[in-house]
């Protein structure tokens, strides 16, 4: 393939892991097909390769079983969308930087520090681009913050707070029966969760470095001896609770229909369990269907991270699984004002001391739209800024490239060391 600019024609992609993460990136093609085409396929699961070829009309020929048959291919398209789970971002996109490939990778880059700085050496040495999926940057929140503090609005920032409130059901679904309960697996819950937070809180303060981290964090809630009186192994088999209870499988899965491309594995390619099949799963061998208090999660259900940069300003992130509303919230404070605001309610303030008499401060009210998906807008954003950037058209601020992705990465490494070994832990220099 040429590297001649790409304006005149769609940008080519394939898919590689067809979960519900790279079908949705995926499914710009569908609404703007002059901009992205998908070319192609990769996914060991024959059911999810059959089934995303087919949404997205690849030849047969383009749909590979194997990264390895994928990769010795021949380059067959200009970027790869890379949707597999956390353990395998580093893995898997080794080889498709080595092919050739510019990758859109799906977050958090990787399981551990190490891997993480493999694949920046990687990239550079292949000379390819690496764009995490830090879809926030793009929520018109957090963007329009970020455009405020960029124009001086705040002065220089000296103090951040920023919350991720997951909730009850989140944290039920993801981090105690789910596919991010255990650390061994995937990633920690907070490089799971957070690490948009942290890459926030690094992308605000533009290009000044974290250099050191302390962290405290626990599992509390979601152990055995919580179980109330009554509780049984599965929501459907032997509680006696279930009807009352808040995290009744029944309840958030099929009464609510929460969280269904996770806990009905093919649901984002169309498939779905009738409502007879799906209580006898959850009754059975579905793994949501588990009580919250037997589960087999070693994960964190709060965490706390406090950060200093190289100037001396200081930023804490909290993170709490079991909230009743799933939002989250930021707190800029600098030398000329403050910004505060909780990206769900669609609205931040700006705040600047006000010397006129009479007055303390003065307020201005910001609405954003939160329209759109689960993260404020920010996922489509995302592929459009991607594709922008393989056509030769520059990026927008909200770029979120491997190498100032990697900032909020080491952060998050950092606290998760601190927090297991109770100290406090110095950030090296890139
Ligand atoms: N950006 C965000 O805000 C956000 C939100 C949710 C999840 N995520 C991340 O998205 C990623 C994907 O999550 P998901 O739930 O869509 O995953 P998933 O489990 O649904 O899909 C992963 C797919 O990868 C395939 N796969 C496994 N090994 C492969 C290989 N070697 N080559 C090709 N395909 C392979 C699997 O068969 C599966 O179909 C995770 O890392 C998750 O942390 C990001």
């Amino acid at each position: 393939m040429s590297d001649s600019p790409r304006n005149a024609r769609p940008v080519t992609a394939v898919i590689v892991g067809a979960g519900h993460r790279a079908i949705l990136y995926a499914s710009y093609a569908e609404k703007h097909p002059d901009e992205l085409r998908i070319v192609g396929v990769v996914d060991p699961d024959p059911v999810r390769l059959q089934r995303a070829g087919e949404r997205f009309g690849v030849a047969p020929g383009h749909l590979f079983a194997s990264l390895e048959v994928f990769t010795s291919a021949g380059r067959i398209a200009d970027a790869v969308i890379n949707g597999t789970m956390d353990a395998q971002h580093v893995p898997t996109t080794l080889p498709l930087l080595a092919a050739g490939y510019d990758v859109l990778l799906e977050k958090p880059i990787g399981v551990a520090e190490d891997e993480v700085m493999e694949l920046h050496r990687a990239a550079l040495a292949h000379g390819r681009k690496v764009i995490i999926c830090h879809v926030l940057r793009y929520a018109p929140f957090y963007a329009e913050i970020r455009k405020r503090v960029l124009a001086g609005e705040i002065g220089d920032i000296i103090a951040m707070h920023t919350s991720e409130n997951v909730s009850y059901h989140h944290m039920a679904m993801g981090f105690v029966r789910g596919k991010w309960n255990r650390k061994e697996r995937q990633s920690s819950m907070l490089m799971a969760k957070c690490c948009h937070d942290l890459d926030l809180i690094v992308w605000m303060k533009g290009g000044i470095d974290p250099v050191r981290v302390s962290s405290f964090g626990g599992r509390q809630h979601f152990r055995p001896e919580m179980a109330p009186e009554g509780a049984g192994t599965r929501c459907l088999l032997d509680c006696s609770i279930e009807e009352t209870c808040a995290y009744s499988a029944k309840k958030h899965y099929i009464e609510q229909g929460l969280w269904g491309f996770y806990v009905w594995s093919n649901q984002h390619l169309g498939i779905k369990p009738s409502p007879e099949e799906q209580l006898e799963q959850l009754r059975t061998d579905n793994p949501y269907g588990r009580c919250v208090w037997r589960c087999d999660n070693d994960v964190v259900d709060h965490q706390a991270v406090i950060v200093q940069f190289a100037d001396g300003a200081t930023a804490t992130h909290n993170m709490i699984g079991g909230t009743a509303k799933p939002c989250r919230s930021m707190h800029l404070v600098g030398t000329k004002g403050e910004i505060q605001g909780v990206m769900e309610e669609g609205e931040f303030v700006i705040r600047k001391p006000d010397p006129r008499k009479g007055h303390v401060y003065a307020e201005e009210r910001v609405a954003t739209n939160v329209a759109g998906d689960m993260h404020g807008g920010g996922d489509l954003r995302l592929v459009a800024d991607f594709v922008r950037m393989m056509r030769g058209q520059g990026m927008s601020i909200s770029s979120a490239a491997l190498e100032i992705s990697i900032y909020g990465h080491l952060i998050g490494f950092a606290a998760d060391r601190s927090m297991e070994r109770g100290e406090q832990v110095l950030l090296s220099k890139l």
